[in-house]
């Protein structure tokens, strides 16, 4: 069993490359966000409020990892609870522990997400920080909105990626930052092609010290 664990700020990429790299090594893939905007969505959808730990952890405990889909889940406002209730230490809680059962899945699996080399998968065999620019993040969304063939307002966009990092780096509880031993990949002038490749040459020297 092997553990990717991928790290990064909101639209620098890591969701695409670990994507990649699950279905090149078929490995297992979650998305780990989508624990905690799932956790969001039912407490909007129950009409609770976003404030109350006790109660968030209640649907945090709830929540069940094989049935989550980005697609029902990718609202914008979703996105922003979500991040609100990541501050609690007891949605984190249960979220990880069911995050860290994941992990061990055979015959390998990525993570993606803000705390997975830091805190959930800490000896995880290969650790990688995606990042980008502001700029060319807020960019990628909006291309990605006006290419769904909605309309976008790039200032806005722009202005919730800033605030977004700031609660995400911020935190007391597993704030977003890069573990000791991971590696950095700055994609701000980088392919995903290019980004793929070099996580396979980390992923595979890995794989080598492993037999
Ligand atoms: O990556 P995504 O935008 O789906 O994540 C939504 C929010 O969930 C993030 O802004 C962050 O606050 C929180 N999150 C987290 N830890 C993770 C993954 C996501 O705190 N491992």
């Amino acid at each position: 069993m092997i553990t990717i664990a991928i790290d990064g700020p909101a639209a620098a990429g890591k969701g695409t490359l670990s994507r990649q790299i699950a279905e090149a090594y078929g490995f297992h893939h979650l998305d780990t966000g989508l624990t905690y905007r799932a956790t969001a969505k039912a407490l909007l959808d129950a009409g609770l409020p976003l404030d109350d730990e006790a109660v968030a952890e209640r649907m945090a405990l709830e929540v069940e990892l094989a049935g989550l889909d980005r697609s029902v889940l990718s609202a914008h406002a979703i996105g922003e609870a979500a991040s609100k209730i990541a501050v609690m230490p007891a949605v984190r809680r249960a979220l990880v522990e069911a995050q860290r059962a994941f992990s061990r899945k055979e015959p390998g699996t990525v993570l993606d997400g803000r705390d997975i080399g830091t805190v959930v998968c800490p000896d995880a065999a290969v650790k990688l920080y995606v990042t980008a620019s502001p700029e060319v993040r807020a960019k990628r969304r909006y291309d990605e909105i006006v290419g769904n063939g909605a309309v976008a307002d790039y200032a806005a966009i722009f202005d919730d990626v800033k605030k977004r990092d700031e609660r995400d780096m911020g935190r007391a509880d597993s704030p977003l930052r890069p573990a000791d031993d991971a590696h950095l990949l700055d994609t701000s002038e980088m392919s995903i092609e290019a980004a793929f490749q070099a996580a396979k040459s980390l992923i595979d020297a890995a794989l080598i010290k492993k037999i």
